[in-house]
Order: structure tokens, then C-alpha cells, then sequence
């Protein structure tokens, strides 16, 4: 069926039909119809994704567009930062508070900093609230799985009086069962009709984590699948639409969800200024592809996020593996370690910053091996001109402390 559709697409002079809004309607490997409904012009985000957005535009892109860095893209990005500096001071709450009864004495926190903006990179650094520094930060994958609001205000509390910033939660928790009790989920996953939860039980307990990040002066990272089985992460898609952990990028069903479920938290939260970023997901990796599929995955998911929030802030959530010709050609210097190239996909346009983790033990390292990961990755970033993120670590004692804990000198 595929394969018909895609001769019929490439010798047809002409292809009928138009494409609805938000729709995907150019791109390199892209071979369907590249006009849009009327009010809507056919826009190049990337070489890899054209899309249906408000516009009176009647040129239709060529799908086999140039390399990466093209004008187009750069130009697209200066209007973002633009919009950011003239949208700075709408600080609006999530549409949807929980009104939980459970009070806490730490819900008021002591000073939290006012927000005056949206984070954003400011050459190698982040710029937060207006201060460009380095930040520290860490991780609270659970925070968005606790019941009571207390727990998540006492959490957030005792991270700011640390003088932690950046808080990375899980965005996603997909199921392809609906638990019968309150368990916290957020996606439900099937063939025969997907359900995004948006119960008292699913993305309000998101809604109250943003809302007390707010409150605590705390910048959220949050991710919408995980490559591994905690949490439902691709194995439930696959469970619910076939195929396999690596063809998961590429299917159709799958990805088609997947954004429905990004635009669904996005949509959420796109004027909070408590979210530092969006993240892609939590280690994606693809077993066995070639290294453009990641890349073109990355790619195009990024540059449908920043045509749904132009606000925030988007990275990938990688662990940093690939070749690069300053590493030691041990196994997370291989593209088989994740299918992709860390070098490659940080030049991405839409991604604002590179992320990577060191987990030493399981990659079969010495511990002082970590010193060459950080420095390749940290040149790669200088190179781009992007921050790099260490955002995760095996554990405490064998990581480098000075990114650990790195020191908030306000
Ligand atoms: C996933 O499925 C594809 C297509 O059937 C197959 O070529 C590939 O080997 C599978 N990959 C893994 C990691 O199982
Ligand atoms: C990314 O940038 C590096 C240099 O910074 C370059 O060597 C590499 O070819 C670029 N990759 C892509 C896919 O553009």
C-alpha cells in the first residue's frame, strides 16, 4: 500500500487534495500533498518538516529541500526570540487548577524569584528571569505521579531553599490499561481510540506541578515518552500500534499520537513561564537504524513544537552518544550506542540546547572516563554555540561534583 501511494505520489504532475491545518505538507522524505486548506500557507520549518499554519502563502515549498542551516529556518528562529522578548511579561497559570483542599505551610514559599519571562539560552548559559548563569538543577521524575498537593509543595520547597532551579519531571506515564484505581496516568494507548487523561488522576496532577513550580520560583523540564518501559514508554505504543522499539520513530500511528499527545501538554502550558523546556523524550534511542532516523525524527518533532509554543525552550533528552573525532571510539563514541549522532543532531535548528547523561557502569567505562565525556560534549556545545545540559549521572559519588552542585552565587 506504501509503496503504491508513493510512485503514484512521485510521477503524478499534479497532486490533488489539500492538506488541513497543523498538517505536515512538505519535508524531505515527504511525498504527499503540499498545499493547504485556504488561510493556511504550506511553511518550511526545517528541510524535514513543512506544515499547514495560519498565512495567505500560495508558494508551495519543494519537498527535497537543502541542507539543514538554510535561511529560511535561521529566520524563523529570530522571529521566535523576538516574540519572547515582546511576550515576557503575559505571565498567566495553567487553564486548569486542582482545587485540592490539602493545604501546606510551605506553599507560600519564603521569596520565590517573579518570573519576568520565559527561560531562554543566552549563548552557552541559560538566561533565567533574567539572570545568565550557570543554574543547577535536578531531576523529579515522580513529582508528577504524587496525589497530594502538600507532597509536590513540600518537594518544591526544599528544592529552592537547596538552591536548585531547573527541575526535570516525567511528562509522560502511558498505560495500555486504565487503572481501575486512582493511579496517576496520563495516556491511554490503543488501536481502536487513544485517551489523554485530563481527570483529577492525569494532567491536573501535571497542572498543580506547574503551578507550584510557579510559586517556588522553579523551571520545569518536561518529556513526552520514554524510551524505555517504565512509565508505558514506547513499549506501550508499540503494544497498542505494532512494529518495534526502533521503528516506533516512523510509524505512522504512533507519531501521529505521540503529537497529539505534545500538543495536548503544550497547549497546557505554552504561556507558563514555570516550563524551561520541552523535551523530546527520555533517552531515545533506535536500535539498529541509520543515524537519519533519529535525526529526522528529532527534527521534525522539534519543529512541530515550536510551531505549537514559540515561548519555550526544546531539546532532545538524549544521552549524548555517537562518533566525535576528540572521543576515545569506546562503545558510547559508536552510533550503534543510541542510532544517532550527538554532533548531528545538536546543529538541529529547533533545538535550543544539547543534553547528555554519563552513566559509566552500564557503558561499560572506567569512572574517569567521564571526564572525557564531559569535556567532548561541552566542546561540541562551545562549537555550536548552544548550552549543553548534564542531566543525568549513575551516581552522585562518581560523578564530577562540580557539575553536580554547580555553585548559585546570587
Ligand atoms: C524492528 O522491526 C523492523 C521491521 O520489521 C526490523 O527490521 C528490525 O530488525 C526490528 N528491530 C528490532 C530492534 O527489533
Ligand atoms: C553539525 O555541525 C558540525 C560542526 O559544528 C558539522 O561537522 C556537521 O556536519 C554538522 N552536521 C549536520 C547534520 O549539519
Amino acid at each position: 500500500m506504501k509503496s503504491t501511494f508513493t510512485n503514484l505520489a512521485v510521477f503524478a504532475s499534479v497532486v490533488v487534495g489539500q492538506k488541513s491545518a497543523w498538517e505536515q505538507c512538505g519535508g524531505i522524505g515527504y511525498n504527499g500533498v503540499t498545499n493547504c486548506v485556504n488561510g493556511y500557507a504550506c511553511t518550511s520549518y526545517n528541510p524535514y518538516y513543512f506544515q499547514c499554519v495560519p498565512g495567505t502563502s500560495t508558494t508551495v515549498p519543494k519537498t527535497s529541500s537543502t541542507h539543514p542551516a538554510t535561511a529560511t529556518t535561521t529566520s524563523r528562529i529570530t522571529t521566535s526570540s523576538s516574540k519572547v522578548t515582546t511576550t515576557s511579561t503575559a505571565v498567566t497559570s495553567p487553564p486548569t487548577k486542582s482545587t485540592s483542599s490539602v493545604s501546606s505551610t510551605r506553599t507560600t514559599a519564603t521569596s520565590a524569584p517573579v518570573a519576568t519571562g520565559f527561560a531562554k539560552t543566552n549563548g552557552l548559559l541559560f538566561n533565567i528571569d533574567g539572570v545568565t548563569k550557570y543554574w543547577a538543577g535536578t531531576n523529579c521524575y515522580w513529582c508528577g505521579f504524587l496525589t497530594a498537593n502538600g507532597d509536590v509543595d513540600h518537594v518544591f520547597a526544599d528544592m529552592a531553599a537547596a538552591g536548585l532551579k531547573i527541575v526535570r519531571v516525567w511528562g509522560f506515564n502511558d498505560v495500555n490499561t486504565i487503572p481501575s484505581d486512582s493511579t496517576v496516568w496520563y495516556q491511554y494507548l490503543s488501536a481502536s481510540g487513544s485517551q489523554i487523561n485530563t481527570g483529577a488522576n492525569g494532567l491536573q496532577r501535571m497542572d498543580y506541578v506547574v503551578s507550584s513550580a510557579q510559586a517556588h520560583g522553579l523551571k520545569l523540564i518536561i518529556n513526552f515518552f520514554n524510551n524505555w518501559n517504565d512509565y508505558g514508554g514506547k513499549n506501550a505504543y508499540v503494544n497498542a500500534f505494532g512494529g518495534n522499539g526502533s521503528t516506533w520513530y516512523t510509524n505512522t500511528a504512533a507519531q501521529t499520537q505521540y503529537k497529539t499527545y505534545i500538543k495536548a501538554v503544550v497547549d497546557r502550558y505554552k504561556t507558563s513561564p514555570a516550563v524551561f523546556a520541552w523535551e523530546l523524550g527520555n533517552e531515545p534511542r533506535c536500535d539498529g537504524c541509520d543515524t537519519s532516523v533519529i535525526y529526522n525524527w528529532a527534527a521534525s518533532t522539534s519543529a512541530y513544537i515550536k510551531s505549537l509554543d514559540s515561548n519555550h525552550m526544546v531539546t532532545i533528552g538524549d544521552e549524548g552518544f555517537g562518533p566525535d573525532s576528540a572521543g576515545d571510539g569506546s562503545y558510547p563514541y559508536q552510533a550503534g550506542a543510541g542510532g544517532y549522532v550527538w554532533t548531528d543532531t545538536l546543529n538541529i535548528t529547533t533545538i535550543d540546547f544539547g543534553t547528555f547523561h554519563l552513566y559509566p557502569d552500564s557503558w561499560g567505562q572506567p569512572y574517569d572516563w567521564g571526564n572525557l565525556w564531559v569535556k567532548t560534549h561541552a566542546a561540541r556545545c562551545v562549537a555550536a554555540n548552544k548550552p549543553c545540559l548534564f542531566e543525568e549521572c549513575e551516581s552522585f559519588s562518581r560523578c564530577p561534583p562540580s557539575l553536580v552542585t554547580q555553585p548559585d552565587t546570587d
